[in-house]
């Protein structure tokens, strides 16, 4: 058994106890890069380069996120964290795959990510796309093990293939990201900017909260509850991430800043400046909370936490 930095204290008695928010962050997120470490089966033959350039990215220290969310949701209802970590490590691989491709030149031509140069900078335009479509393609494959070697029931993995393909693809992620790509200052909106923060955003986070429920099998009204509370951060993470790309540090950030303004991206402070954009967030994440708060879960502790701590980031 792999132990962790961050691992949980038990009491005298046996029982855990219960980790600030910075601890549980980081333990998991430790959870998580261990699963990504052993992602692919030991007998698969696998060219050297492209298994290089896949891990390159995924374990040049992005936040884990969106694992984190899956494991809270799950949690949230009383589900297995074990049975999450699969799920959680595939969405980790398509938002990888997101920005291993969003940063090519032919999209917004970035050199650094995650504190290291891009995946395409190290080994090359062709490379680098193409480790992006085998994280996508092998993120359903750690779905499907969700139910291999956990036991969760196959309508439930169904039901999270479906999603994931559903909010990952056209109509989601890369239906925002086109979008965004189209959008021009001057002619889009900020109704159409908001599609496009719901989309290439919003969507991956979407999907993380409702696989984590999924897994603990959440009914319907649960779902909703995710579903809204997804919606909001989600909508409020790009907004940051704006701002971040305005007033952010770039060593904090592991990326440049400028990019947008150097891009002439439509942005929330492009269209409504700092302080609006700012106050944005903050009602966002109100809604998010009272969405939680009405959604009937086991424990809804830490996901308020988690809504209140994204708020506040500066990363
Ligand atoms: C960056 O996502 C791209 C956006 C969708 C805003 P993150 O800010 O979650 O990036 P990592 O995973 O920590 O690198
Ligand atoms: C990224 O949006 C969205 C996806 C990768 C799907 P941005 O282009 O704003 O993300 P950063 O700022 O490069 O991280
Ligand atoms: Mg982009
Ligand atoms: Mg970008
Ligand atoms: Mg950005």
């Amino acid at each position: 058994m792999t132990r962790f930095e961050h691992e949980p204290e038990k009491n005298s008695e046996g029982e855990t106890l219960r980790q600030s928010l910075e601890d549980y962050i980081a333990f998991l997120g430790d959870l998580v890069s261990h699963e990504l470490e052993v992602i692919l089966p030991t007998q698969w033959m696998v060219p050297e380069n492209l298994q290089q350039a896949m891990k390159y990215s995924l374990m040049a220290g992005g936040k884990r996120l969106r694992p984190l969310l899956v494991i809270i949701a799950c949690e949230a209802l009383g589900g297995s964290r074990e049975a999450a970590l699969p799920v959680a490590a595939a969405i980790e691989m398509v938002h990888t795959y997101s920005l291993i491709h969003d940063d090519l030149p032919a999209m917004d031509n970035d050199d650094y990510r995650r504190g290291k140069l891009t995946n395409h900078k190290v080994f090359g335009e062709a490379t680098a796309i193409l480790a992006g479509d085998a994280l996508l393609t092998h993120a359903f494959y750690s779905v499907v093990q969700a139910s291999r070697k956990f036991g969760v029931p196959a309508e439930s993995v169904l039901s999270i293939v479906e999603d994931l393909a559903e909010m990952a693809g056209p109509r989601g992620m890369v239906g925002g990201q086109i979008a965004d790509m189209e959008g021009e200052q001057g002619l889009t909106d900020l109704e159409q900017l908001k599609y496009i923060h719901l989309h290439k955003t919003g969507d991956l986070i979407i999907f993380s909260l409702l696989a984590g429920g999924r897994i603990a099998g959440a009914n319907e009204h649960q779902l909703e509850a995710l579903h809204k509370f997804g919606t909001a951060i989600g909508l409020a993470f790009q907004i940051q991430d704006d701002i971040l790309d305005l007033v952010g540090d770039e060593g904090k950030l592991g990326k440049k800043t400028g990019s947008d303004v150097k891009q002439h991206k439509v942005t929330y402070p492009y269209f409504i400046g700092l302080e609006a954009s700012r106050e944005e967030v903050k009602q966002l994440t109100e809604t998010a909370r009272n969405a939680v708060l009405n959604g009937g879960f086991h424990d809804n502790q830490r996901m308020l936490e988690i809504a209140d701590y994204l708020m506040a980031r500066d990363h």
